[in-house]
């Protein structure tokens, strides 16, 4: 394929989640959720009660959506909206709510994907015992089913949980998301549930017939060494295993990789698996792999004989690497590594890259207007990875830049942005950013 025809076939999008851009934190009967109380009980000096106030500025965001060409926009549902108890009672207007997104996307032509869970657990399922609690994938069955009924034949793409190794890493193992549990053998076994939970959702898609597509959406990090020894390669090896191949190898096979489930069942006992969540893994694997794509990791040997995972390797910056403010480093080159070690292992499968951007703090001049250059300049580097990539017979089938406007960064607050469309946040007022132009231009095929 040439440059041209494969622009032609990807679907040209941009992301957002729900708890990150709605605010409107208790309004029309919305339940409270796992974040809500997370920034309750840490006080950082912002929170997601107004966020970019999207739930009251939704017909005019849809708008400016339009305005900069995407051809489709990922968003996620508040489960809490939908089931204030996280189950029972349905809220038919947080039902509404979506209703205007998913129809105002259809009139604009926009195609929507729906991301079923991006990490706003309804609070009184946390307070259950969380995605620990295996009772919880009955609940998220039926918050999946209503949706599903629901929005059948207009919304077409859905994802059913976005990044699970991010929660299981920042929530159980590092402690600096919700649940903030420092505990491995919750993270393992939370980390099953999550993959229960996916393919008993894509079981119940295709058992009731929907049209279009579903899948997972991961964060998979390719891993690198600086010094090219044989104890740095076996610390990669296992950085990948446990942060990427964990994840992808369900997704893409139903089971996980040997050695690393050999090693945490014997270290952590856990996770615990019965055979039918391997049956229902294996049958029931996604239409598509879901990517967000950041960064990469870059890793050297720690205590390779350790029990503890995480002692086995640290991690390490690249001196001459090119690092944001908040030290991730930019490196396009990882995408395709990446991309070529899942397509080398698992041969080809359709891939939507998800999320890609860049989270930096531009400010807008004195006129309100964003030049964020070094937006445009990421974009463009990714991007050319992403189309080379299918030049070379890799399937990327849709690309969604992370995000369609400046949100709340979980941990990080609004300093930290990464919309194609700015968000002034005394006035709430919106502004199409320098790259927002920019990526209107380029899905047009008329960028120079
Ligand atoms: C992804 C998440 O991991 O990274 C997004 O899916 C998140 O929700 C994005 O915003 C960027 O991370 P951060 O921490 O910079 O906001």
């Amino acid at each position: 394929m040439t440059r041209e025809e494969v622009h032609k076939n990807i679907l040209w999008g941009a992301a957002t989640a729900a708890y990150q851009v709605e605010g409107a934190t208790y309004c029309d009967g919305k339940g409270k959720n796992s974040w809500d109380e997370y920034y309750e009980k840490n006080p950082l000096g912002y929170d997601g009660n107004i966020a970019v106030d999207h739930y009251h500025h939704v017909e005019e965001d849809l708008k400016l959506f339009h305005e900069i060409g995407l051809e489709t926009y990922r968003f996620s549902v508040s489960w809490s909206r939908i089931f204030p108890e996280g189950t029972g009672q349905m809220n038919p207007k947080g039902l509404e709510f979506y209703d205007r997104i998913v129809d105002r996307l259809n009139e604009y032509g926009i195609e929507p994907y729906l991301t079923l869970y991006h990490w706003d657990l309804p609070l009184p399922l946390l307070k259950k015992g969380g995605w620990l609690n295996k009772e919880v994938i009955e609940d998220f069955l039926a918050y999946c089913k209503l949706l599903f009924e629901h929005f059948r034949g207009r919304v077409r793409l859905w994802g059913t949980i976005n990044e699970p190794a991010s929660e299981v890493m920042e929530g159980y193992i590092q402690g600096t998301h919700p649940p903030q549990e420092k505990n491995n053998t919750h993270a393992l076994q939370v980390s099953h549930h999550f993959n229960v939970a996916s393919a008993a959702a894509i079981k119940m898609f295709r058992d009731m017939g929907m049209e279009g597509k579903i899948g997972i959406v991961l964060n998979p990090m390719p891993v690198d060494v600086l010094e090219d020894t044989k104890e740095n390669r076996k610390a990669r090896d296992y950085a990948y295993d446990f942060m990427s191949d964990w994840y992808i190898s369900p997704a893409l096979t139903g089971h996980y990789p040997k050695n690393m489930l050999e090693f945490c069942q014997k270290t952590y006992g856990a996770p615990i698996i019965d055979d039918k969540d391997y049956k229902l893994m294996e049958e029931n694997i996604g239409d598509y792999l879901g990517v967000n794509y950041y960064m990469r990791r870059v890793v050297e040997a720690k205590d390779l004989d350790s029990d503890k995972i995480e002692e086995k390797f640290s991690f390490v910056r690249v001196p001459d690497g090119n690092y944001t403010k908040w030290g991730w480093e930019i490196y396009p080159q990882g995408l395709e590594n990446l991309l070529k070690q899942i397509y080398n292992k698992y041969g080809k499968k359709e891939i939507i890259i998800s999320e890609n951007g860049i989270g930096f703090d531009d400010q807008a001049d004195e006129d309100g207007f964003f030049e964020d250059n070094e937006r445009i300049s990421y974009l463009k580097q990714h991007i050319e990875v992403v189309e080379d990539l299918c030049m070379q017979g890799i399937n990327i089938s849709a690309y969604y830049v992370w995000s369609a406007i400046d949100l709340l960064s979980w941990t990080n607050g609004y300093q930290k942005r990464y919309g194609l469309i700015g968000v002034d946040y005394n006035t709430l007022e919106r502004s199409i950013k320098k790259s927002g132009f920019w990526y209107r231009n380029f899905i047009l095929g008329e960028d120079t």
